[in-house]
This record gives C-alpha cells, sequence and structure tokens, in this order.
C-alpha cells in the first residue's frame, strides 16, 4: 500500500474524482463524526430554519421586512457585498463554507426568537442551490412567491432601466423578449434574466426533488401586495410559531406609496425605499400577449404541480388560465 503527502494525495484524488472537486456542506450535528471533530463553542442552532427562496421581483423584500417584525422571528445580519441578502447556496459564497454563512444569524439565546430565516430571491431559480440547501438544511421551511411572469419579467426589465443598464435603457421591453438568436449577447443575457426566473414549474420541481412538499409553501405575490395581512396569517400557520402577531393591526396601507407599509407609534408608516413598487408605465399589449403565448405551457405545468402539492392556485394564475383554450 502506497501513500502520498496530504496536498499531493488531496491532488491525486480529486485528478481521480474531478466531480467531487465542488464541496457539499452537511449539518454537522447530522453526523456524530463530524459534530465530534466540531469546535464545542459552535452549534447548529445557528442555521436558519426558513428560507426565501424568491424568485426576484415578487415582494421577497416586503415579505422579509414583515417577517422580521415577528417576535419569534430573526433574520439574517444584513451582507455588505450583496445588499441585505447573503446569497450563500447559489454562487461563490458556497465556497466560504458554512461557518461564513453562520456568522450572518446571532448566537442563539435558546428563546423562541431562534427561529433564524434568510432571504435570498435568486436562490429560486439556481441549478444548485436546491441540493446544496438540502444539504445543510434538511429539516428548513421554504417560501416562495409568485407573481405572474409576465409581471415578473416587466419589473425585473425596469429594475434594469433603473439601475442604468445600458441594453435595457437602448431597447424597449418588446425588443428585449422577443429578441432571436442572432441578437447581440448582452441582449439575450437580459432576455433570458427576464424571462427564465418565470419558468416557475422547472424551478420548483428542482426544489420538490430535494424537499417534501410539506415544507414548501407557494405564495400568490397579488395577494401579497394587496392583503399582506391574510398573507402573514397563512405564513405563521405554515411555521407553527409560538406567538402569533396580528399583522391586521402592525401594517397599514400607505396612499402615497401605493403600497402596504409597516404602522408606526403615531400613526406613521415605514414603507419600503423608492427601489421597492416603482413607478413605471403598463407593459404594451403586444409585449403582454407575446408573453402570454410564451408562458402558456410553463402556466400550465405549474398548475399542474401546485395541483399535485396540494396548494391553492394563485390568482393571477387562474386568470391566465382562463386565456388558454
Ligand atoms: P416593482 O418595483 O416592479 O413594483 P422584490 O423585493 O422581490 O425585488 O420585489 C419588488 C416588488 O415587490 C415590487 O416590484 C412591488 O411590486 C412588490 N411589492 C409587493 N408588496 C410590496 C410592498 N408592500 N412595498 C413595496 N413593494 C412591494
Amino acid at each position: 500500500l502506497q501513500t502520498l503527502p496530504p496536498v499531493q494525495l488531496a491532488q491525486r484524488y480529486f485528478q481521480i474524482f474531478p466531480e467531487e472537486r465542488d464541496p457539499i456542506w452537511q449539518d454537522p450535528c447530522e453526523d456524530k463524526r463530524h459534530k465530534d471533530i466540531w469546535s464545542k463553542e459552535k452549534t447548529c442552532d445557528r442555521f436558519p430554519k426558513l428560507l426565501i427562496i424568491g424568485p426576484q421581483k415578487t415582494g421577497t423584500t416586503a415579505l422579509y421586512l414583515f417577517l422580521g417584525m415577528h417576535p419569534d422571528l430573526t433574520s439574517n445580519y444584513p451582507s455588505k457585498e450583496t445588499f441585505e441578502e447573503i446569497q450563500f447556496f447559489n454562487g461563490r459564497n458556497y465556497h466560504k463554507g458554512i461557518d461564513w454563512y453562520m456568522e450572518y444569524f446571532p448566537l442563539p439565546s435558546n428563546t423562541s426568537s431562534d427561529f433564524y430565516f434568510e432571504k435570498s430571491a435568486n436562490y429560486f431559480d439556481s441549478e444548485v442551490a436546491p441540493r446544496r440547501a438540502a444539504a445543510l438544511l434538511p429539516k428548513a421551511k421554504i417560501i416562495t412567491i409568485l407573481i405572474n411572469p409576465a409581471d415578473r419579467a416587466y419589473s425585473w426589465y425596469q429594475h434594469q432601466r433603473a439601475h442604468d443598464d445600458p441594453i435595457a435603457q437602448k431597447y424597449t421591453f418588446h425588443d428585449v423578449i422577443t429578441a432571436g438568436h442572432d441578437a447581440p449577447l448582452k441582449l439575450q443575457v437580459l432576455q433570458s434574466r427576464c424571462l427564465v426566473p418565470g419558468l416557475y414549474a422547472t424551478h420548483l420541481q428542482r426544489w420538490l426533488s430535494h424537499y417534501h412538499p410539506s415544507q414548501i409553501l407557494v405564495l400568490d405575490g397579488q395577494m401579497l401586495r394587496t392583503e399582506p395581512a391574510s398573507i402573514m396569517d397563512k405564513i405563521q400557520k405554515f411555521l407553527t410559531v409560538t406567538n402569533t402577531l396580528n399583522y391586521h393591526k402592525i401594517l397599514a396601507f400607505d396612499p402615497k406609496k401605493g403600497f402596504w407599509c409597516q404602522l408606526l407609534d403615531g400613526g406613521k408608516t415605514k414603507c419600503l425605499g423608492k427601489s421597492k413598487g416603482r413607478r413605471y408605465p403598463d407593459m404594451d399589449a403586444d409585449s403582454r400577449n407575446f408573453l402570454r403565448e410564451q408562458y402558456r405551457e410553463p402556466n400550465i405545468e405549474l398548475s399542474k404541480l401546485l395541483y399535485k402539492m396540494g396548494q391553492p392556485l394563485p390568482s393571477w394564475l387562474r386568470e391566465e388560465l382562463l386565456h388558454i383554450r
């Protein structure tokens, strides 16, 4: 039997098994061998029990704010790099390891507020996030918010315009969504960021191959926008929190903002910033019709999937299905 010094041995190993170069972090407390070699000061209670996975532009920030108002729930510390979102499971941060991830959550205090959650809105359509999340957080609950994928695409386009993306400035929304394979690469990239996350059934299916349907709650983003307190009731039941908070009393519709906001003492409201709930013209009819056609099959797939999961169809999906003859 021959062996090599550790570094060479590792190099040799990864030559033979290149697919294992990508690590997969498991909960150290799920395996006694891992737990035994882990520092005594560390605890597996410092991981989130709830992930809000997105997709982007569906109201994830509003939900994050509303959940943060609950006394039993504690959100992550904001990330300096990615504007509040940790984005651990989807990208390169994953390679920074679980200690890096844990630092985003407070040390557990052994009270009911140790229920940690984080939202990273691009987990939803990430190829790798479901597998990675399920390896580390197999018992976690997952929340996804779905709005009409056509509106989501348009909201993303407006978001990019507001961020001075030259491609979104140069091309109309209709140009972006109808661009062909011969279009400039950057235009195709923007098109893909507008359209691909909206293939809801495909992405949800990926999460379902790693999590039991009972762990996943699919929310109607339109209802979150118009009746957030009822949605918060639903979420509290799903999470089985110790204290039930009456959101009907602590949220108020702000006519100036045009959205529901946090009600502060003295009757003032605290709303999300300018970048959430932007004002822009309605989508043109041609784009609406084009996207209705594009998302026809994916929306049918979504309705079948939700039916199998035993979850109600969002109102916008019922409306879209009415247009399908
Ligand atoms: P628009 O700015 O296009 O209207 P996310 O936080 O996932 O990026 O989603 C942003 C979207 O959340 C906004 O898109 C807005 O429509 C929606 N939204 C839902 N409830 C909201 C609220 N209470 N305040 C602000 N935006 C809200």
